[in-house]
């Protein structure tokens, strides 16, 4: 072997060691982010380091309660994470946006909730207040309608944790209340826990952040970071065969005195369901009134006088995190049964028609 030759080969021995390393590590961004949270029972903290193991350690994460923070001006981005109470978050964090709302108009922001229900399909009547959208990301139209300025990379519904026997006396008082008076009884409740969270949901919010802010690849071994997902949780103590709550499921129909309330999912998109319900309301003399719109779900009365005034089906069509490449779709209707045969018959033909050509999804 020539001299030349063989010093080639040291060299590149020598860069190959030199650069092994770097090809072992996680890439990594140069931007600085800050997750700040507003939690009661803790299972928003829990999701806020869930958040930063997924986005990696590699990656500058401050993660503070709301009452830590002195400046946000250090930072890059801003995740904003809340407990939701009263259908969304919570007064500290409207704070929090108040008092930094012109500084975070020049960063990227991501809002994220824990809350009882994650159904963005789910529509709520209760004496005194009309039907309206709740669950998941729907509790933060609110703030994003207070801060139009500010424009969310991420937003996600988690969903949440919380047991019962812990909790004090007027939360435990107000959850009951809560769940006597909604008209379809209380879809949050689990055992004797109210469990709810979508672990998928956090790990595409994660990712979406990783992507759009960070630039770079969304991570796929995120099953690695479920510990809280998969620790033992209050409830496995009072009984260890109790599991955690269990979605609830996709295809339902309820037929009661309150409610005539049917749900179910397709194979699709949001605009192929919103054309067919479109061609649906047309068809059958229904006028669509869009109440709500956003990237993921519309909420919709659709109107027809079946003979003694107008009656409303409460419909919402929405796209969800963790079921990708299917639209779910819920129709609700609060007249009683007397008076409702006539919307009954509508949403049999307006599920056929979304349910057609093989869409529909049989679970
Ligand atoms: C008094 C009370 C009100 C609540 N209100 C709502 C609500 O309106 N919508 C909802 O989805 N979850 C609601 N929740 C559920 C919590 O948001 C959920 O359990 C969350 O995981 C708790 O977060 P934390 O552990 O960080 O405090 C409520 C819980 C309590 C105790």
């Amino acid at each position: 072997m020539n001299a030349k030759y063989s010093k080639r080969i040291i060299l590149v021995c020598l860069l190959a060691l030199i650069l092994s390393p770097l090809a072992s590590a996680q890439a990594q961004s140069s931007k600085k982010g800050l997750l700040v949270y507003s939690s009661i029972y803790g299972s928003t903290v829990e999701t806020a380091y869930w958040v930063k193991a997924l986005i990696g350690i590699e990656n500058q994460l401050d993660v503070k309660s709301l009452s830590q923070v002195i400046t946000i001006e250090p930072y890059d981005y801003i995740i904003i994470g809340s407990v939701t109470r009263n259908e969304g978050p919570v007064e500290p964090v409207y704070q929090f946006m108040d008092l930094y709302k012109d500084k975070l108009v020049n960063k990227q922001v991501c809002y994220y909730l824990n809350c009882g229900d994650t159904d963005e399909t789910m529509v709520l009547k209760v004496p005194g207040r009309e039907a309206h959208l709740i669950a998941g990301r729907n509790y933060l139209i609110d703030l994003l309608n207070k801060y139009p300025e500010i424009k969310p990379v991420a937003i996600g519904g988690f969903g949440g944790r919380q047991v019962f026997i812990t909790m004090n006396k007027k939360d435990s008082f107000m959850t009951w209340l809560v769940g006597m008076l909604a008209k379809e009884g209380k879809p949050w409740e689990g055992l004797d826990i109210w469990e709810s969270l979508v672990p998928e949901r956090v790990e595409a919010f994660a990712n979406e952040v990783r992507v759009n802010i960070l630039g770079l690849k969304p991570r796929e071994d995120v099953k690695q970071f479920r510990g809280y997902w998969e620790s033992l949780q209050p409830a496995s103590l009072t009984d260890p065969a109790k599991q955690k709550f269990h979605p609830k499921p996709y295809t339902e129909k309820v037929n009661t005195d309150r409610i005539y309330y049917s749900r179910s999912r397709i194979k699709g998109d949001l605009e192929l369901t919103v054309s067919l319900l479109q061609q649906w309301a047309k068809e059958n003399g229904i006028e669509l009134k869009e109440q709500v719109k956003t990237f993921y779900n519309v909420y919709y009365h659709a109107v027809k006088n079946y003979g003694e005034g107008d009656i409303i089906t409460h419909i919402v069509p929405a796209t969800l995190p963790e079921d990708p490449g299917n639209v779910h779709i819920s129709f609700r209707c609060y007249d009683k049964p007397d008076k409702r045969s006539g919307v009954e018959k509508d949403i049999e033909l307006a599920e056929k028609l979304v349910w057609a050509d093989g869409r529909k999804i049989d679970n």
